[in-house]
């Protein structure tokens, strides 16, 4: 392997800001799929298309053809999250430094080290006798309708042997894993108006509704101080995990207690304390408050009565909850809990349906097989706190979804001064062509 090429490539595709869901960067997500158009042509890809948009389009193509083969759809996204807080970076986010055998950069792990990987696996090889079809979207950062439309339109996209979607991490250091299932997700804005106009707070102050603080209220009464979530009718579909589940956790390497020291960083972890850890991260929905606007957050002081104030919020939800009907729990939620004197609203931003996987198909067999010859341990089933919203609709033409990944629990997703370790990276090269090359001998599935 050319490690010194690979890193100059990987960097200028790390260096494109293809922030999604800022429209300043909407020619930054163009000039990513190019890039990642040109790489599938590099590979000898025909029918490479940009559909959908013209900003986040999906890229498509198709590897050469190979008669009687398994398909293989690669999925994966080439846009990443906004890189703020910038001054927290070492480096800047989109200028890539490496350090003590991590490349650090928005992007580096989630997700485009990991498209990188799975692309340049194929290049490592002579040409695996696999019929390879991409869909690299856009867009997954901000709900990836894009891609969700196209499926739409044309479902036979998603018509192959086996998906594999490299987007998630290592459960722990050495312990590759497949995922059995993903947290959906619900975001959304509630704003909250108490009076026409603000209001000076002497004149006024003592007699008139502060929009904060009845937003506060609001959000105080829909999540309590235990974390349990105040949405009538928002746990009804939720299942615990089987016995059988919840004693395969146990033996994973996972330690509540190293959890909160070294990776959450706090002085104590909160949530539903009758349940482990594991289970609040990966079997139960969550509620967060993202942030609140309105009102004087300048320099100085200004001292008025906010008339109006918006909270973005997002609940995570788990296998046999629906988004559609945790929008209509939600709204109604809202309605009840605000005052009458006050108006509430609720605007829906994006979302995703949980998804299920069955991970006994032999595609898992031959990728855990891959891993143990490379990295000396195979996969273990876990499961995942994260979203990827399209998974249920690649899974939706029977074909199975492999989500896995080559990144680390410390990778920093979505935070200041995101890495992947190179390590994984050179592993995840031979893994994946390794995977390639099984797949390939073991024939249509
Ligand atoms: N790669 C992540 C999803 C992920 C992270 C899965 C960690 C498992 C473990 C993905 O890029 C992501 O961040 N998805 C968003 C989706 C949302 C914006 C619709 C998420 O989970 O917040
Ligand atoms: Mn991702
Ligand atoms: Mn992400």
């Amino acid at each position: 392997m050319d490690q010194e090429r690979l890193l100059r490539e990987l960097t200028e595709f790390l260096r494109i800001p293809s922030v999604s869901t800022l429209p300043t960067h909407n020619k930054d997500c163009r000039a990513a799929a190019e890039w990642v158009g040109a790489e599938l042509r590099r590979l000898g890809c025909h029918d490479v298309e940009f559909l959908g948009s013209e900003t986040h389009p999906v890229v498509s193509g198709k590897g050469p053809d190979v008669p009687g083969a398994p398909t293989l759809i690669i999925y994966g996204h080439y846009d990443v999250q906004p890189p703020d807080p910038l001054g927290e970076w070492t480096n800047p986010p989109f200028e890539p430094a490496i350090r003590d055998g991590k490349i650090y950069a928005r992007g580096s792990a989630d997700d485009k080290g990991q498209v990188f990987c799975l692309l340049k696996a194929i290049a490592a090889l002579p040409r695996p006798p696999v019929n390879f079809r991409f869909l690299i979207e856009g867009e997954e950062e901000f709900g990836s309708t894009v891609l969700f439309d196209l499926l739409k339109r044309e479902p036979q996209r998603v018509r192959a042997d086996a998906v594999l979607v490299a987007d998630m991490s290592y459960v722990a250091p050495e312990w590759p894993a497949v995922y059995t299932t993903l947290r959906g997700l619900c975001y959304a804005e509630i704003t909250v108006r108490t009076s026409k106009t603000d209001l000076h707070s002497g004149e006024y102050g003592g007699a008139a509704p502060n929009a904060h603080e009845e937003l506060c209220r609001l959000l105080s009464r829909l999540k309590s101080e235990d974390g349990k979530i105040n949405i009538p009718g928002f746990y009804g579909p939720v299942k615990r995990p089987s016995k059988a589940e919840l004693a395969a956790w146990k033996k994973l390497p996972f330690n509540e207690k190293d959890f909160l020291r070294k990776r959450v960083q706090a002085k104590a972890l909160v949530g539903l304390k009758k349940y482990s850890v594991l289970e609040r991260l990966w079997a139960l929905p969550t509620f967060e408050i993202h942030g609140i606007l309105g009102g004087f957050t300048g320099e100085g002081a200004k001292t008025v009565i906010p008339a109006e104030a918006t909270v973005k919020v997002s609940m995570r939800l788990v296998p046999n909850q629906k988004l559609a009907a945790v929008e209509r729990q939600l709204a109604a939620a809202v309605k009840r809990l605000a005052p009458k004197f006050v108006t509430a609203t609720v605007r829906f931003l994006h979302g995703a349906d949980p998804a299920q996987i069955e991970v006994d198909h032999p595609a898992f067999q031959l990728l855990g097989q891959a891993f143990k010859e490379v990295t000396g341990r195979a996969t273990v089933p876990a499961r995942a706190g994260g979203s990827i919203p399209v998974v249920p609709a690649l899974a939706s033409g029977g074909a199975p979804v492999i989500l896995t990944g080559i990144g680390l629990p410390d990778d920093r997703l979505h935070a200041p001064n995101e890495k992947l370790d190179l390590k994984q990276l050179w592993d995840g090269i031979e893994v994946f062509g390794r995977f390639y090359e099984l797949l390939g001998g073991a024939g249509r599935m």
